[in-house]
């Protein structure tokens, strides 16, 4: 896994024994403003050595530390002198590997429970009890020689341990998740007291580091970008145009498949806001042409792709002497392409991205960020808060949500409907709750109904709306009746060949987000 380029501030190593918690853990330690990074548990002590990190946690992970082949930490890690948290499987780690005792006691605690304080303590703060989010079956029954027992629960004897000798702690729960009411305090007291490591890592200074690292990248040659609509080439651009600024041209290539007003906000965002040179390819009576007749979901999602690969590669013909390409590759696609998960990733995801093998040098300025940081970064650069807090679209646009051919008149029908979803979930204040939230134009089914005094035979919208953390799995929304009553009214009433509207409550599994 290759390291995401942040030189120069103090790093937090998180070893990762569990995927989500780990991420969850990193996002935490960058809240309190020190650069985190993930790292594979099979890390060996002379690569943290070299890596010289003000501190490492261990994340929580599904398994039993007494379950053969469970994994373990490189032992020569303890004996580096650097600072270290375990947290729940971590803790049981520490325990275990120093000298204590783990057992499966066969009481676990799941859930909010009372923690006890006692004695001194480096890490928990204040005196008294508070309330901490467990997740464990086996419990530590004997801290390890040097340990001392701070805190205890009902189940969990040895609940923190901590030796502020050799500045090595563990915590059977889980600071970082919000039912922990104190929990970012103690991950603080770790980082900035046990670690010292220095509050470095502000908006300022990653857009800083990042503009900096961009220009020694690129020196005084051309760098294209390819905007999709979306947050993460949009801030990729931005910030590649405030280290290099006339050298950088966007391509936005217009599919025609984009949602109502979007294309226009681009153009208008990057030509006349952000100043940007910008190369719009209105193509959408090409992607049309090209999409008539087919139906077959895999077949138009081809279509699409190889219509968009095609058309970024002529009007980037027009810029031969480009030597780079800026992608807004995300920290946690680093992760995964260097775990075996990442075969997970389905290839239809590309789907209106380019190929690797177009002949450019990549800058990847978000390369060592999480979305929400992303998103503060592109706040902090003046963009508008439509794009910085879009929802994810699919490459292929509206065209993966008309079941059966696109044509211009269908289009038409989706967007009016998409449009008054989207409006009705801002109305209600929903936005920021909701992962996406959209209409599906099922154009070859018909139904009967009767509007006024007339019988009608027309098509449903289907309205889906998902709340996910990483759209690797999804649940439906629990959308308010009145909500999905004023939208659904609105569609009917208000969009042209709909007359019935149907409220789509799939998870996924065992359906995907998007109907194609
Ligand atoms: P599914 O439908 O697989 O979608 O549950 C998961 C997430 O990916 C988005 N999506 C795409 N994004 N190109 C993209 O850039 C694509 O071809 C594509 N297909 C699906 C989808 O909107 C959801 O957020």
């Amino acid at each position: 896994m290759s390291a995401p380029p942040a030189d120069g501030f103090d790093t937090v190593l998180v070893v990762d024994f569990g995927a989500q918690y780990a991420q969850l853990i990193a996002r935490r330690v960058r809240e309190a403003h020190v650069y985190s990074e993930i790292v594979p548990h099979r890390i060996t002590a002379t690569e943290v050595a070299a890596r010289a990190p003000a501190g490492i946690i261990l994340s929580g992970g599904p398994k039993s530390v007494h379950v053969p082949g469970a994994p373990e930490l490189d032992p020569g890690i303890y004996e580096l002198g650097i600072p270290l948290l375990g947290i729940c499987y971590g803790a049981q780690l520490v325990a275990r590997q120093l000298g204590g005792t783990v057992a499966a006691t066969g009481r676990g605690e799941y859930g909010r429970t009372a923690l006890e304080r006692q004695g001194r303590s480096q890490l928990l703060g204040l005196p008294g009890d508070q309330p901490v989010w467990m997740s464990h079956g086996d419990s530590i029954v004997e801290a390890p020689p040097g340990f001392a027992a701070t805190a205890r629960t009902a189940e969990s004897p040895v609940a923190v341990l901590e030796d502020a000798g050799r500045a090595i702690f563990g915590v059977q729960f889980h600071p970082e998740v919000a039912h922990t009411p104190r929990g970012q305090d103690l991950l603080e007291a770790f980082l900035h007291g046990a670690c010292g490591a220095r509050p470095t890592w502000t908006m300022t200074s990653i857009i800083e580091s990042q503009v900096e690292a961009v220009r020694s990248q690129v020196g005084d040659e051309r760098v294209i970008c390819g905007l999709s609509g979306g947050v993460d080439s949009a801030v990729a651009a931005a910030l590649v145009h405030k280290a290099v600024g006339g050298q950088l041209t966007c391509v936005y290539v217009d599919t025609g498949l984009m949602r109502e007003g979007e294309s226009d906000q681009v153009v208008e965002t990057f030509r006349r806001h952000q100043g940007i040179e910008l190369i719009h390819v209105q193509a959408a009576e090409r992607f049309f042409e090209r999409l008539a007749g087919v139906v077959d979901p895999e077949e138009k999602r081809k279509a699409i792709g190889e219509r968009f690969i095609r058309e970024f590669e002529t009007a980037a013909q027009g810029l031969s002497d480009a030597r780079f390409l800026v992608q807004g590759t995300l920290y946690p696609d680093v992760i995964e392409s260097g775990t075996p998960d990442a075969a997970r990733i389905k290839s239809h995801h590309n789907v209106g991205g380019l190929p690797d093998d177009l002949d450019f040098e990549l800058v990847e300025p978000l390369r060592a960020l999480f979305k929400d940081e992303v998103r503060r970064v592109g706040e902090e650069l003046g963009l508008p808060p439509e794009i910085v807090w879009r929802q994810p679209f699919p490459g292929p646009g509206l065209g993966v949500r008309i079941i059966g051919e696109v044509t211009p008149e269908r289009l038409a029908t989706l967007r009016h409907a998409d449009t008054i979803v989207r409006e009705e979930i801002a109305a209600a204040g929903l936005e920021r709750d909701i992962w996406q939230a959209f209409a599906v134009l099922a154009a070859e089914v018909r139904s009967v109904g009767v509007m006024g005094d007339e019988r009608t035979y027309a098509s449903p919208i289907i309205v889906r709306a998902v709340t996910s953390d990483d759209a690797m799995t999804a649940d439906w929304a629990r959308l308010p009746h009145e909500v999905l009553e004023t939208m659904a009214g609105r569609i009917v009433n208000e969009v042209p060949d709909v007359n019935r509207v149907a409220y789509d409550i799939t998870s996924k599994p065992p359906g995907t987000i998007e109907w194609e």
